[in-house]
């Protein structure tokens, strides 16, 4: 099916039909650019984070798993450059009191109607560009005083700097090694929109691999290999997605060298995932401001240095558009029309769907014991409600690669129909092996439909 079929509407729209995503606080008529993930949303990012941390740690033995506080000392944050240069130029309109972006405000559209740009008319009464610091601000404790003053966490990164000394002493690595973590981070971004992309609070799954200097070009280009795998491997498409290497004027304030993961969204190209080559600019940083010494030393040789490290740094949120826009397609069965989400397997919110085709004669019956032994092995959903077409298409849009469909032949010969999500086929599969057989399918090679189109 062709491309043009996914625009960021219908995407926005089947999530909300289909309990994946819906707008936060709607009934307060929402809350700019906040989301809540509903149901099937809660599981298919369960399921990208699943595939993230078995790449990180069961797959590999130089990488252990953290989970730091969202709210960490700040001096932290003077440490690591955010309190200074975490900003974002902006401008004020006295008139119509929208807030714009100095880089973007040839693109912004101000506040009156018709609408026009900032500064186009005489009304406009513009501030000088200013720098807007971009971290959320709170105060722990009972007292508004000065020293109380925290930050909530604009990256998950520092908390794994703050961590190195501990990994040092308990988790005996030497460089290369890599902590990883997943969780939330903040940002009180002033463009948002398009969807789950670009919100103010979001997740992330950041891993620092600590190399020694002279490895860092090395390490990089493999960690640059190994998420473009990670990617392609869960099914996006290989035409929809590239590496683009940041010029020196893009790099952030702490980076020797970075390139983004980017996908073809509906917007068009747009930042995945950023891998970046930090240096030894975030140890330094927290030795200078702790006075701790953070640097590996070998016991053995006596050798000591702080150690480069190399980032790959992905958003959940925007992994998990990037799965339902590359899933997302359009066919006709019958001469009617269907949507499908065409997720890999192991991304799929559910993985079974089990189906009694009629509801009597004992089919409810087998349904139920069938689905009792598959949810034992697999997130499974039991559907005896409506007429079985209409049963197919929901499991469809929400993703569901297999339909177990019980009918009168099973309470025979205990054999039921195993429908397949994408070829639409139809094979006959004792209940005894489905189990088995729906977990070799799970482990198989998977390659998006869309591509042979
Ligand atoms: N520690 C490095 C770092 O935070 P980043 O490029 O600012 O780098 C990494 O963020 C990833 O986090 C991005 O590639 C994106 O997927 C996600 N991300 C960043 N800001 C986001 C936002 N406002 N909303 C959703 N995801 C965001």
């Amino acid at each position: 099916m062709a491309d043009d079929v996914v625009t960021m509407d219908k995407i926005v729209s089947l999530a909300k039909r289909r309990g994946f995503v819906f707008p936060s606080s709607e009934i307060y008529g929402g809350l700019g650019s906040s989301y809540d993930y509903g149901h099937y949303g809660v599981l298919l990012k369960n399921n990208v984070k699943e595939q993230w941390w078995r790449a990180m740690l069961r797959e590999r033995e130089d990488i252990l798993a953290l989970d730091s506080a969202i709210i960490q000392h700040p001096r932290a944050w003077e440490a690591s450059g955010h309190l200074a240069g975490f900003t974002d130029p902006l401008i004020d309109c006295r008139t119509c009191k929208l807030r714009f972006r100095a880089d973007q405000i040839e693109q912004a559209q101000c506040g009156r109607k018709p609408s026009k740009h900032p500064g186009e008319t005489d009304e406009c009464d513009l501030t000088g560009a200013r720098d807007f610091n971009l971290m959320f601000q709170t105060r722990i404790g009972p007292v508004q005083e000065e020293g109380s003053v925290v930050y909530l966490r604009p990256e998950t990164a520092q908390g794994i700097f703050l961590n190195f000394k501990n990994y040092l002493q308990f988790g005996r690595k030497r460089p290369p090694f890599g902590i990883a973590q997943i969780g939330k981070s903040f940002r009180n971004e002033i463009t948002t929109g398009n969807f789950i992309f670009r919100t103010r609070e979001f997740e992330q799954m950041e891993m620092e691999y600590f190399v020694p200097p002279d490895d860092a070009d090395r390490w990089f280009e493999h960690w640059l290999e190994q998420r473009v795998d990670w990617w392609t491997h869960l099914g996006l498409r290989p035409n929809h997605l590239r590496l683009r290497p940041h010029d020196s004027e893009e790099l952030s304030h702490y980076s020797r060298a970075t390139s983004d993961v980017e996908y073809l969204f509906p917007i068009g190209w747009s930042e995945l995932e950023g891998i970046a080559n930090r240096g030894n600019f975030d140890l330094t940083r927290h030795a200078e401001y702790s006075g701790q010494k953070l640097e590996y030393v070998d016991t053995a040789t006596g050798e000591r240095y702080v150690p480069f490290v190399i980032e790959p740094a992905a958003g959940v949120d925007r992994a998990f558009l990037a799965f339902m826009v590359d899933a997302y397609d359009e066919d006709e069965i019958e001469g009617e029309r269907r949507t499908v989400l065409r997720l890999h397997p192991v991304l799929a919110p559910v993985k079974v769907a089990v189906l009694p085709l009629v509801r009597k004669d004992g089919q409810p019956e087998l349904a139920k014991e069938v689905y009792l032994e598959l949810r034992d092995h697999f997130q499974t959903e039991y559907d005896e409600g409506g007429a079985i077409g209409r049963r197919y298409r929901r499991q469809d849009e929400i993703g569901t690669p297999w339909a177990v469909t019980i009918d009168h032949q099973s309470l025979e010969d205990r054999t039921v129909t195993v429908r397949d999500r994408d070829s639409l086929a139809q094979e006959r599969w004792a209940i005894d092996e489905l189990a088995e057989g729906i977990e070799r399918r799970l482990r198989a090679e998977w390659r998006s439909p869309k591509l042979d189109g």
